[in-house]
């Protein structure tokens, strides 16, 4: 039975259009792993600059799993979202331990590594072992949205299930890896958030916003989460030509495990001239450092480490560390 007319439409559009991305070659499922956690949350662009690199460094599981956290890190210093780095390297672990090393082509058990969630399961399983599972992120409901002419919320739960049915419905038995990244970059690069390009999209004539004219107002989203205001008290202690840093416990709400600068809840040194301020976000959080002169104190805790200041840019590897830099 052929593929019915809108698959088809997609799928060659797909083949002619598609762009050239190093993760579209040399296909293999921790190849694809990689690229799928970094485009969480990151553009292609970022992502383009990191992606042979880190490769190159943790070329395959085993290296990935046996590699020590800071180095993991390091290599993802400025791509945001640590946690994501931690996953991987924890869910290579276990792939090494219950899976002889060899990425697990079982949904349930694709499903079961940390970091990984429907989303990133279905990419995976289609691209890299071509399984008819499903994917939704953003782009890919946006383009239902405005296909099936979808009024709801798309960020209400209900609505979210529905999209996940119909991309269920939807997706072929054959071709499923180009099939989903068609979808994606149908909503990268044509039907865009604001002004969809309705003009050269491959499957206009499937479109139901386009029909009733409601392109330009769907899909409806609630609005964005307000920004949370944050302020860091970090202190700068220098002593000798070396810097106190400060290892983040597991417990901390950003920047877990990262060496950082000391901040004043951190330990007990009476704070000195203000040096600068420093503001960064982090998802939709917008901290604001303030960085003050402080006196190293008279026992340093376990999590203080002297470190020469050549040698700072090893250990504050997140933007925002840099930025205080
Ligand atoms: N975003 C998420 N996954 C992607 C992929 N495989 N290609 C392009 N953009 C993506």
């Amino acid at each position: 039975m052929p593929p019915p007319a809108f698959q088809r439409d997609l799928l060659k559009w797909y083949a002619r259009a598609r762009r050239d991305l190093p993760w579209r070659k040399d296909i293999s499922p921790y190849r694809t792993w990689v690229s799928e956690i970094m485009l969480q949350q990151t553009t292609v662009k970022t992502v383009l600059s990191y992606y042979d690199d880190f490769l190159r460094e943790f070329p395959d599981i085993p290296s990935l799993a046996s590699a020590r956290e800071e180095r993991v890190l390091k290599a993802w210093a400025g791509l945001g979202y640590y946690s994501r780095a931690r996953l991987m390297r924890i869910a290579a672990k276990k792939i090494m331990a219950e899976h002889k090393g060899a990425f697990p082509s079982a949904y349930e058990d694709v499903l079961a590594l940390p970091g990984i969630g429907r989303y990133t399961a279905g990419a995976i399983l289609s691209i890299a072992f071509e399984k008819p599972y499903p994917v939704l992120d953003g782009n890919v409901a946006r383009v239902f949205a405005r296909l099936r002419a979808i009024e709801d919320d798309v960020k209400d739960a209900k609505t979210v299930q529905r999209l996940w049915r119909l991309a269920e419905r939807l997706v072929p038995l054959k071709h499923t890896g180009d099939w989903n990244q068609a979808l994606m970059e149908l909503g990268a690069v044509v039907c865009l958030p604001e002004k969809p390009n309705c003009g050269s999209c491959p499957v206009s004539r499937h479109c139901q916003a386009l029909q009733r004219g409601l392109q330009d107002e769907l899909p409806v989203a609630s609005k964005r989460k307000a920004f949370i205001a944050l302020k860091w008290n970090c202190l700068w202690i220098e002593q000798e030509g070396k810097v106190l840093l400060w290892k983040r416990n597991p417990e901390e709400r950003f920047l877990k495990n990262h060496w950082g600068l000391p901040e004043a809840r951190h330990i007990r040194a009476p704070a000195g001239a203000w040096i600068k301020t420093v503001r960064h976000a982090i998802t939709h959080h917008r901290i604001t450092l303030e960085v003050v002169r402080g006196k190293a104190p008279e026992i340093l805790p376990p999590e203080a480490a002297w470190v020469p200041k050549a040698k700072l840019k090893d250990h504050l590897v997140s933007s925002l560390w840099l930025k205080c830099l």
